[in-house]
């Protein structure tokens, strides 16, 4: 292991595994259960089982399952040693054995080749602006008054009017054009491939850990029709969705400021970073998905929203809202009625100081609302006056205070027109009836598990069902592993087996089976490269039933009996078949059935 047991046992303890695959999912608690829609596999439903009092999690759909560690590997697609690096961040801790190895990547190899030949046309670019072509971008950048250290921090670069250098660029330095076009900028042409950001100055986009993943390319001549920016394509290291322009360096400063602003472009993240802020990042334009929302909720500080303030900006603002409602996050929003501009045109025109009185002019939700109706959207209609107040039912429905209350209602009782009585009664509805949703979730939830989990067993045979059995024994105490090792020897199954010999090794060491620490054990073994089916074999055995410790003696010597059956059976129809080897047709069909009559005998006994 990189890290040794004792540090990653204290680490589990103070990482509690709803506490940290919460703050990337959403998790629907019921009773002493948890569960969550899983990300392994394209779901609907809370298929995703939690075990909190054994610390792992397993898909009952996908079968995927692991402990605190793993998800956080899964889920980010990092190393073993990055993702406990990742959980301590998480909970605030820090040892100095986290610090003592310097950790190696071992990614997958074609991503790692990925990951360089993106990072060397980076540097490409990079070059690019200070040859004699890349003045036009240089000035460029003069002119909206970035300077020489932001270009550099922000890592900025020109793509030569030629776009064939690139490619020959790429290829000299050892990548294939499969790598070139795998990493989203190769363009077919007619006269061969072309980089498809030729002649554009470039942005290049990281993901979490500061790695590029992509380029946003924005155009430098204007009156022609081509599109202001060019934006990679999703790649195997690019999922915008799941990407926000500066995370890497805005989820260091946030959790220090306290704060982080969400911002729509680039040049929004540039003003903020001219007056001194680098908590600040862009969605470049899009939606905010859940991915962005799990990513900005982990870093637990107030976020601060900030579009355009014309229609659209606004509009999308409100969108944003309901978004960050349902995650539970704190915001608030910039917002100074009649202010059309973005920050960028703001810094441009009036200058560093109203910047910065501009985005400090913060509302809460509520607020922002009744101004966005009163301003850009006056409530019509009786369908519309009646929307907003049950969208802003829930919200009311959760303050506490009188006073809040009462100001929140009349100015809900201005914009819409409604009485202020009606609204309170209605308030008070929603206060009573809101609660139930997620039981039922979660009732759908448990009803298709039960089902799932008998049709699985049924198509497993007698044999392998009673390796589980044992195994799942084992997981319970160390009697039961006793046990195997000196009856039962080997499962006939390769993963029961190996898993086996891993509980086997982890109770010579450390005495007790621990079914979270073996899974820590398993995917820390950089050796072990059947890890996920050991994983998933481990928690698929943990979800089910558990064989309570009076009845394990009577299990383990009912499964042996099992065992040694099957074996027995095994090994005859081995025997049967090599006898059959090389015979003519004939004679092999005769010893067949003989041998199928015997065991049907065997069987109606
Ligand atoms: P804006 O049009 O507001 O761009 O789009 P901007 O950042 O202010 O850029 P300038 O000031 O015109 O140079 C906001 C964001 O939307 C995305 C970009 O990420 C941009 O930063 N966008 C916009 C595109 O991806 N493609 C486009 O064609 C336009
Ligand atoms: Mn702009």
């Amino acid at each position: 292991m990189v890290f040794d047991h004792d540090l990653l046992q204290e680490i589990k303890s103070r990482a509690d595994i709803v506490d940290v695959i919460s703050s990337y999912i959403n998790v629907i608690k019921k009773g002493r259960r948890y569960a969550a829609v899983c990300p392994f596999h394209d779901d609907h439903n809370p298929s995703m089982d939690i075990n909190k009092e054994k610390q792992t999690y397993h898909c009952y759909v996908c079968h995927h399952g692991g402990d605190v560690f793993s998800f956080v590997a899964d889920y980010e697609k990092i190393s073993f040693a990055d993702a406990v690096k990742r959980v301590c961040e998480i909970i605030n801790f820090d040892d100095p054995r986290l610090h003592q190895h310097e950790v190696v990547k071992p990614v997958d190899v074609s991503i790692q080749t990925l990951y360089n030949c993106i990072s060397e046309l980076q540097k490409f670019y990079e070059y690019g602006l200070q040859t004699e072509e890349g003045t036009i971008a240089r000035d460029y950048l003069k002119k909206r008054q970035l300077s020489d250290e932001q270009s550099s921090k922000f890592s900025l670069g020109y793509s030569l009017n030629d776009g064939k250098l690139a490619i020959a660029y790429l290829q000299k330095k050892g990548f294939s054009l499969k790598n070139i076009e795998d990493i989203g900028i190769a363009l077919a042409r007619t006269s061969g491939t072309a980089d498809s950001n030729a002649g554009r100055l470039i942005f290049p986009i990281k993901d979490a850990n500061g790695q590029v993943v992509a380029f946003s390319a924005r155009k430098l001549t204007s009156g022609d029709d081509a599109p202001k920016y060019v934006n990679s394509p999703t790649t195997k290291i690019f999922k915008k969705e799941a990407t926000l322009y500066n995370y890497h360096i805005a989820k260091q400063s946030a959790k220090h400021d306290g704060y982080l602003y969400v911002l729509e472009g680039f040049m929004d993240v540039f003003a903020l970073d001219t007056i001194g802020i680098s908590s600040a990042v862009a969605i470049m334009g899009t939606k905010l998905t859940e991915q962005h929302v799990n990513m900005i909720k982990r870093l637990n500080v107030e976020v601060r929203l900030c579009l355009d303030g014309d229609k659209p900006g606004q509009e999308a603002m409100m969108g944003i809202m309901a978004t960050l409602d349902k995650a539970g996050i704190s915001y608030r929003l910039v917002c100074k009625p009649g202010e059309l501009r973005d920050p960028d045109e703001i810094l441009k025109q009036d200058g560093e100081d109203k910047l910065k009185v501009y985005i400090n002019t913060l509302v809460d939700p509520f607020t922002f609302a009744i101004n966005y109706y009163q301003n850009y959207a006056p409530l019509g209609s009786m369908e519309n006056r009646k929307k907003v107040i049950q969208h802003f039912a829930p919200v009311l429905a959760n303050i506490k205070t009188k006073l809040e209350f009462d100001d929140y209602v009349y100015k809900l009782a201005e914009v819409t027109g409604f009485n202020v009585n009606a609204i309170k009664d209605y308030v008070e509805e929603v206060r009573k009836t809101k609660k139930d949703d997620v039981r039922e979730d979660f009732e759908a939830f448990s009803s298709r598990y039960n089902y799932d989990r008998r049709e699985f067993k049924e198509t497993l045979t007698r044999l392998m069902k009673a390796e589980r059995m044992i195994l799942a024994c084992m997981l319970n105490n160390k009697e039961a592993v006793e046990f195997y090792e000196k009856y039962i020897k080997y499962f006939t199954n390769d993963t029961h087996r190996q898993l086996a010999n891993y509980l086997s090794e982890y109770c010579a060491k450390y005495n007790e089976p621990n079914a979270s620490m073996i899974i820590t054990m398993i995917s820390s073994n950089d050796e072990e490269n059947n890890k996920q089916s050991l994983i998933d074999l481990l928690t698929t055995i943990i979800d089910g039933e558990s064989p309570s410790v009076e009845q394990e003696e009577e299990i383990l010597k009912d499964c042996y009996k099992v065992i040694e059956s099957e074996k027995a059976k095994t090994f005859e129809k081995t025997n049967v078949m090599k006898a059959i080897e090389g015979k003519d047709p004939k004679e092999q069909a005769r010893l067949l059935n003989d041998y199928i009559k015997r065991t049907n005998d065997k069987r109606a006994k």
